[in-house]
């Protein structure tokens, strides 16, 4: 397969797909009517192995579920809980959508920048705990604001709450 495309940080690329990782993938394949079916498993399956999936790693999971790289990077950049670079030990999105802004979201993600030492949204801070990421409605509008930790969702986040809240992530 053609490898046009990665970057030289991934000339040695390995393969997520063998071994245990393949015979996973391969129980999947027959619990759903296709193989394209499987897309969002197998990408969650490489983000699991990799904390995050590359142009490389896109073109891998096209072979192995039978598309184009360009359909997977699709799906890829379509939906935010997706790394399309390396991101930090703990992800935190904020919701920043209408609703929350007008309730103070904006306030709160500046607050987090700032804690966190990110200083930008997609940058991952110097020691590399956390990564920070704006995103849409996280259906809890009534809770402004709400923010996801990693898989925790923390409502009601305000200024005053985020250096507590950030401890508790190593
Ligand atoms: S607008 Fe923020 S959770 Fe819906």
């Amino acid at each position: 397969m053609s490898t046009a495309g990665a970057s030289a940080s991934e000339t040695g690329y390995q393969p997520v797909f063998t071994g245990e990782a393949m015979a996973a993938l391969e129980a999947l394949f027959e619990r759903y009517p296709t193989k394209q079916a499987c897309m969002l498993p197998a990408l969650w399956m490489v983000q699991e192995a990799r904390g995050w999936i590359s142009e490389r790693a896109m073109a891998e999971v096209a072979e192995v579920i039978g598309v184009t790289p360009a359909y997977v990077k699709g799906v890829v950049t379509f939906y935010t809980m997706y790394h399309t670079h390396p991101v930090g030990r703990n992800v935190i999105q904020v919701c920043t959508t209408t609703p929350c802004s007008l309730c103070g979201a904006e306030d709160v993600l500046r607050t987090i920048l700032l804690e966190t030492g990110c200083e930008e949204l997609g940058r991952t801070s110097p020691d590399g705990r956390f990564t920070v990421q704006e995103v849409e409605c996280l259906g809890a509008c009534g809770f402004a604001t709400p923010i996801m930790v990693n898989d925790d969702f923390i409502e009601s986040v305000t200024p005053e709450r985020v250096a507590g809240l950030l401890e508790g992530y190593k």
